[in-house]
């Protein structure tokens, strides 16, 4: 895989018109869009086939978290979209992941696209371990991350979405064909923004990422193109 196809811009935005230029113009320049709650909310699932139709990949950060038979519907509908990545929070447990994993071979089989990589939210990055005690999970965070993505494994899932800190050890504890899908990127001379805990892309690499989200330092850019650019320069040295 090329190091821009490794990149998914975050178009974290409700102007669907503004996604799909920007979508257009970055196309051929890195490997994918990713589509959150905030874009699904406001523009529905034609729209998200509209960047679909824009011929990238689309990974649908949906999260789904509700019992085994809703999951499944609802990673079949996903997966009629045409979309090549979405997720689900791995507390929702074995049997719901492995209902979704069901759902998204189901899925493609009667839409005829090709079956979505399904990966799992271990712990949010947002949460640290005493935030996991208040919700009755055991911690510490680390140990959570590693035992999710373990599960997350034997359901059958493809992978999951983890923080640069913890990739490395879901590679050694999983294996490299498992995917690791990390957020939490910052280019050396692009803003922080709100990001406390951020990574290069070329550390991220490193520490074992198979895709990484950016969002604004690509979005925001002067030059979209450009930025995504040079990250993907960066990340072949
Ligand atoms: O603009 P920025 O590069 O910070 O965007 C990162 C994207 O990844 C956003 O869509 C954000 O919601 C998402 N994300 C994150 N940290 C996580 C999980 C998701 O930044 N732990």
């Amino acid at each position: 895989m090329k190091p821009s196809d490794r990149i998914f811009v975050a178009l974290d935005l409700t102007d669907e018109e503004e996604a799909r230029t920007l979508a257009r113009r970055l196309t051929g320049h890195v490997g994918g869009f990713k589509l959150g709650l905030e874009f699904f909310s406001a523009n529905g699932p034609d729209a998200v086939r509209a960047i679909v139709d824009t011929g990238l990949k689309v990974f649908l950060d949906l999260k789904f978290h509700d019992i085994p038979n809703t999951v499944a519907g609802a990673v079949r509908a996903a997966t009629a979209t045409g979309v090549s990545i979405l997720n689900v929070h791995a507390s929702g447990g074995l049997d719901m992941m492995r209902a979704a994993a069901e759902a998204a071979a189901v899925g493609a089989e009667r839409h005829g696209v090709a079956k979505p990589i399904v990966a799992a939210v271990t712990v949010l990055t947002s949460m640290d371990t005493s935030d996991l005690d208040m919700v009755g999970q055991r911690g510490p965070a680390d140990e959570q991350v590693a035992r999710l993505a373990q599960l997350t494994k034997d359901a059958g899932l493809d992978g999951v979405v983890c923080s640069p800190a913890e990739s490395a050890a879901v590679r050694d504890a999983c294996g490299e064909d498992f995917v690791r899908i990390v957020p939490g990127i910052r280019p050396s001379w692009a803003s922080t923004d709100d990001q406390k805990r951020i990574t290069t892309p070329r550390q991220a690499l490193d520490a074992g990422a198979t895709y990484l989200v950016i969002g604004r330092p690509i979005t925001q850019a002067d030059d979209p193109v450009e930025a995504a650019f040079r990250i993907a320069g960066e990340m072949a040295e």
